[in-house]
């Protein structure tokens, strides 16, 4: 169908803009390397998301993008097999699925929200990217409120001595 093709073309769109992103982020943008794009498909075995005839050089692109939007290693998401080097197809680590969340979540809202298919302004598409939230920290939330770990905590008990008849603090717990 017409309307799933451009879907397609959109995502396409999105994942040249993170690879684009990542690359301007940390090489100039010159390859040594020949472009080997839909001739090496069947690379990668465990793609869900990500285009399954993605090149080795693009895939790389994107998960130095991830490394470097989350400010983790490859091991954040992926876990060394049996015999100890790094299985990157496997699926062990949880971080990995949720990775795959995310850019679905990610394609979502530059769809929905950023509305590619009507828009005036086609430098509004795929404005959000995983840096948006994540700026270099896996848990977005500790990236706003790095300071915050004691929102739960009670109060500091009164200072030992103080007369328990006094109505304003609570009496302290009675440990010996
Ligand atoms: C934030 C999580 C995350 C980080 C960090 C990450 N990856 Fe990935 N990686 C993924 C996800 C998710 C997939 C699967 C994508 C899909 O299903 O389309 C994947 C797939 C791959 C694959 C394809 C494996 C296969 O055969 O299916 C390779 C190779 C890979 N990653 C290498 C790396 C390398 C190298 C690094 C570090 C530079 C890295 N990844 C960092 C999440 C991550
Ligand atoms: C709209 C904001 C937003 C965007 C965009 C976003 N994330 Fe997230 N991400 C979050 C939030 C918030 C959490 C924490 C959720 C929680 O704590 O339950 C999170 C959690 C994660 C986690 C789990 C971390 C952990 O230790 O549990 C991974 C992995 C992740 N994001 C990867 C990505 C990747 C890769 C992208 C880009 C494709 C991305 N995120 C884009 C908001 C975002």
């Amino acid at each position: 169908m017409m309307h799933s093709n451009k879907r397609k073309l959109n995502f396409l769109l999105f994942l040249a803009v993170c690879v684009f992103i990542s690359v301007a982020a940390t090489k100039p943008a010159v390859s040594t390397k020949n472009n080997t794009s839909l001739s090496d498909t069947g690379l990668f075995k465990n793609l869900k998301v990500l285009p399954k005839d993605i090149s080795k050089e693009d895939l790389e692109k994107v998960m130095h993008g991830f490394n470097k939007a989350l400010g983790v290693r490859c091991n954040f998401c992926h876990s060394p097999g049996a015999n100890g080097k790094m299985d990157f197809s496997s699926d062990a680590k949880s971080e990995k699925d949720i990775a795959r969340y995310m850019l679905n979540m990610t394609h979502e809202i530059n769809m929905k929200y950023f509305n590619p298919e009507n828009s005036e302004r086609p430098d509004t598409i795929s404005v959000v990217k995983c840096v948006t939230c994540h700026h270099g920290n896996p848990h977005p939330e500790d990236a706003v409120l790095p300071d915050d770990d004691h929102g739960n905590m009670p109060p500091p008990p009164p200072p030992p001595g103080r007369d328990s008849s006094s109505n304003t603090p609570p009496p302290p717990p009675d440990h010996q």
